[in-house]
């Protein structure tokens, strides 16, 4: 199949690209800047997703799109100016995208739109599937339009996935680099309460994930793209210790983390206990099930 990506420039898309050419299908890339391919089977096109443009004609030769582009969410301070770029890059991005589809027939292609487990707000210990409602605080708010525009390339007949990343542990960058940083300088522990629910899947996993959907064409609508086994903040800190052989005991006042990061502070001392109902049912199997293995495949 041909594949055209947005954001593939990105963490999740430098780590899904090399995986699709070798099962054999071609990819086109999106990005802003302008990049060159010497890799047989994928080619970049120059272009920003938030506006209407000439890349938009290269959406017509792909079978799958994936919509991986939008503002950073981590790692830094959510001020409001910055809370209008992270929902703006995404409505807007994925306004285009789906007008590109559209345009292109719509019938018989399929969109993957990523959106986040953020989607359900902090909702304590509760279990969530993809039935559970979404919350009401900002980054609820923006998975929502988010979402709801991708949803709008339905009408034109395109199958469409809606795809809830959880915190996807990778190496080298994305957020594990920034839960680890702490620990490496021996000030590693639990954030906030530590009674929080993370939500995480290992980067193998996500990008598996993400293949197991483009292929099984009926699987359409929300997914929740997160390990089976979330985690409390207080036991993710102890696997990072251990994975690192590093002490994790202590904690980052809830404060401290708000002072610091403004409203992403409180991203990190709330959070969500996803589960991937809709994976499982549909038969995909976890590579890294529980955060102990996956972290020491990733810091071992
Ligand atoms: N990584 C995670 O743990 C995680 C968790 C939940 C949800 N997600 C979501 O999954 C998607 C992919 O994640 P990622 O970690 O790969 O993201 P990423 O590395 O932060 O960014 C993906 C790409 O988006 C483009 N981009 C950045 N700022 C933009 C802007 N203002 N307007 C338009 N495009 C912009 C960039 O491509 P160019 O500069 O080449 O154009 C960038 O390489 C994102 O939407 C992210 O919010 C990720």
């Amino acid at each position: 199949m041909k594949f055209f990506i947005t954001g593939a420039s990105g963490f999740v898309g430098r780590r899904l690209i090399a995986p699709l050419l070798q099962s054999g299908h071609q990819v086109i890339g999106l990005s802003r800047g302008a990049r060159e391919s010497k890799t047989e089977g994928l080619s970049w096109v120059q272009g920003d997703p938030n506006q209407p443009g000439d890349w938009q004609a290269a959406v017509a030769e792909a079978d799958v799109a994936i919509n991986l582009a939008g503002a950073n969410l981590f790692g830094r301070r959510w001020t409001e100016d910055y809370k209008k770029v992270i929902l703006e890059s995404r409505i807007a991005g994925t306004k285009n995208l789906v007008e590109a589809l559209v345009a292109a027939g719509g019938r018989g292609k399929k969109l993957i739109s990523t959106s986040a487990v953020g989607y359900y707000g902090f909702r304590g210990d509760e279990e969530l599937d993809e039935y559970s409602p979404p919350g009401l605080d900002f980054l609820a708010m923006v998975c929502r339009h988010w979402e709801s525009e991708a949803i709008k390339a339905e009408a034109a007949g395109v199958r469409v996935v809606r795809a809830r990343f959880g915190i996807v542990l990778g190496r080298r960058g994305g957020a594990l680099e920034q839960v680890v940083r702490p620990f490496r300088m021996f000030l590693g522990g639990p954030l906030g309460g530590g009674k929080q629910y993370f939500s995480w899947i290992h980067q193998n996993d996500l990008v598996a994930a993400l293949l197991f959907l483009a292929e099984n064409e009926k699987l359409t609508g929300p997914f929740n793209l997160t390990a089976p086994n979330p985690v409390t903040n207080r036991d993710l800190a102890r696997a990072v210790g251990q994975a690192l052989r590093k002490p994790s005991f202590i904690p980052t006042p809830a404060f401290v983390l708000r002072l610091a990061l403004g409203e992403f502070g409180s991203v990190l001392v709330q959070g969500q206990r996803a589960l991937p109902q809709r994976l499982t049912e549909a038969g995909f199997e976890f590579q890294f099930p529980q955060v102990d293995t996956a972290l020491v495949d990733l810091l071992g």
